[in-house]
C-alpha cells in the first residue's frame, strides 16, 4: 500500500499540478472500499425487520438463534453464504444436497429463485412449502437471513 502510495505521489509530482494528485489518491481508495463491500455482508437493517415478520411464515419449520436446533427444517443461522444441504445433523432430500455440489453458497440470486417456488428449484425438496409469491417479501426475508449470518 505504501509503494501504490509512493507511486501516485511521483505520479502526481510528475503532473506538476496538486489537483491531479488528489484526485488520482481519491479514485485509489474508493476502489479499495469498492472492493472490500463485495466481500463483507452488507445488511439494509429496516429491510431486515421487515423479513422478520415475513419470517413468521418459515417459523414453524425453522428454528434461529443461539439455542437453535433442527425442527422440521434445518437451523438457518448463517444460511447465508452456507452451502446448500449442509447444516450438520439435518437429514435433506437427495436434490438438496446434490444442489450443494453445484452451487458453493446460497447467496441472493440462488435464494430468490428457491423461495419463489422451491419445488420449482429443488425438485422433491422436502421443504413443503408453496413458496413466497411477492417478490418484496423475498427480498425482506433473504435480507433477515443475511443478518443472521453475520457475527454479532
Ligand atoms: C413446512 C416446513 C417448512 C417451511 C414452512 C419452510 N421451510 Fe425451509 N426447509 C424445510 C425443509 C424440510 C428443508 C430441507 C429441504 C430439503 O432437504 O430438500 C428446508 C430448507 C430450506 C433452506 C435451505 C437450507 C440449507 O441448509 O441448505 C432454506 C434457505 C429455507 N428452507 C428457507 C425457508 C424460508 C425463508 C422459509 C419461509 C419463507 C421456509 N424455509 C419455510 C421446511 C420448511
Amino acid at each position: 500500500m505504501s509503494k501504490f502510495l509512493s507511486t501516485l505521489a511521483v505520479a502526481g509530482l510528475l503532473a506538476s499540478t496538486t489537483a491531479v494528485f488528489a484526485d488520482t489518491a481519491t479514485e485509489g481508495t474508493t476502489a479499495d472500499a469498492a472492493a472490500t463491500e463485495t466481500m463483507a455482508i452488507v445488511v439494509d437493517a429496516d429491510l431486515a425487520k421487515k423479513g422478520k415478520k415475513v419470517f413468521k411464515k418459515c417459523k414453524a419449520c425453522h428454528k434461529v438463534g443461539d439455542k437453535a436446533k433442527n425442527a422440521v427444517g434445518p437451523v438457518l443461522n448463517g444460511v447465508y453464504g452456507r452451502t446448500p444441504g449442509t447444516f450438520e445433523g439435518f437429514k435433506y432430500s437427495k436434490n438438496m444436497k446434490a444442489l450443494g455440489e453445484t452451487l458453493a453458497a446460497w447467496d441472493e440470486e440462488h435464494l430468490n429463485t428457491f423461495l419463489t417456488k422451491p419445488k420449482n428449484m429443488v425438485k422433491k425438496t422436502k421443504m413443503s412449502f408453496a413458496g413466497l409469491k411477492k417478490e418484496k417479501d423475498r427480498k425482506a426475508v433473504i435480507e433477515y437471513l443475511k443478518s443472521l449470518s453475520v457475527s454479532k
